[in-house]
């Protein structure tokens, strides 16, 4: 890895953070950023693989589909029985199913935008009411990305909840400003299984195409997150904070 990590001991200390797609890539590694800072780690994902994830940072696993608002309301239900409260609740998981639009079924419209719209919206929804049953504050944080403001062929449905995204991040900032914080990341490459798929050839034209000359690795968007969670961020709320190599940059 290019970049160097220092993770602040205690930053999160007494803390309890959820976070959505903890299974593995993003997710996977701010579930170990934020326990390394002190917080307790409730991973939610349809992939088993997050009570692995759960042991190695000493949380727990909740085996969640974000699409579905009453599996999203057992997470909450399951993290206050667990750890006794909701601090950060960080939506990140995600499907999606790249295709030009004649060739994208509704299906799997409703599929992608059921996690990374309806699902996002649930979370929230859920966090927020438990932050103010618990006293008031709360920070909430969004994976957006770079597609939630550049346009990619094949990508309508993905795209969408991406913009979504942002939309909603601004509304979330307002309801309950100044307790509760709403913060978007908006990541460009990340070297995670959701970019495995690219053909050598086409990755080497992306990287071609940022200035930073890599993609990143998915510890430099947890280091990221647990900033924005911070007290140190407080000011920081209804915006979208982009990590991208200076991708968008080139315009
Ligand atoms: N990797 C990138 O280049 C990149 C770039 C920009 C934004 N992002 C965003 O970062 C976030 C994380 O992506 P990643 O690269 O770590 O992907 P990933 O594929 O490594 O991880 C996604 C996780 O979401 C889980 N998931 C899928 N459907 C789910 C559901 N219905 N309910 C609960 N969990 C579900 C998967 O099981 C997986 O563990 C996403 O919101 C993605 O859009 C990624």
């Amino acid at each position: 890895m290019t970049a160097r990590m220092f993770p602040v001991p205690e930053r999160h200390k007494g803390r309890v953070y959820v976070i959505t797609g903890g299974a593995k890539g993003i997710g996977r590694a701010c579930a170990e950023r934020f326990a390394a800072e002190g917080a307790q780690v409730m991973i939610a994902d349809i992939d088993e693989a997050g009570a692995d994830v759960a042991e190695a940072v000493g949380g727990a696993f909740h085996r969640t589909d974000m699409s579905d608002p009453g599996q999203v309301r057992a997470l909450a239900a399951a993290t206050v029985a667990r750890f006794g409260r909701i601090d950060i609740w960080h939506n990140n998981a995600f499907t999606a199913v790249f295709k030009p639009i004649h060739e994208q079924s509704l299906e799997e419209f409703d599929q992608i935008t059921g996690v990374g719209i309806r699902g996002y919206w649930m979370g929230a929804k859920v966090a927020v009411e438990q932050m103010r049953a618990q006293g008031g504050k709360g920070v909430i944080v969004n994976t957006a990305s770079v597609q939630s403001f550049v346009g990619e062929k094949g990508f309508s449905a993905y795209q969408a909840t991406k913009g979504a995204v942002l939309a909603m991040t601004r509304s979330l900032a307002l309801d309950h400003a100044p307790d509760i914080r709403a913060v978007a990341i908006a990541p460009g490459l990340i070297a995670t299984d959701a970019i495995k798929g690219i053909a050598p050839d086409v990755m080497d034209e992306v990287i071609a195409g940022i200035p930073a000359g890599r993609a990143a690795q998915p510890e430099e968007v947890a280091a990221l997150a647990a900033f924005i969670a911070s007290d140190e961020a407080d000011y920081m709320s209804g915006t979208a904070v982009i990590l991208d190599g200076a991708y968008l940059a080139i315009g």
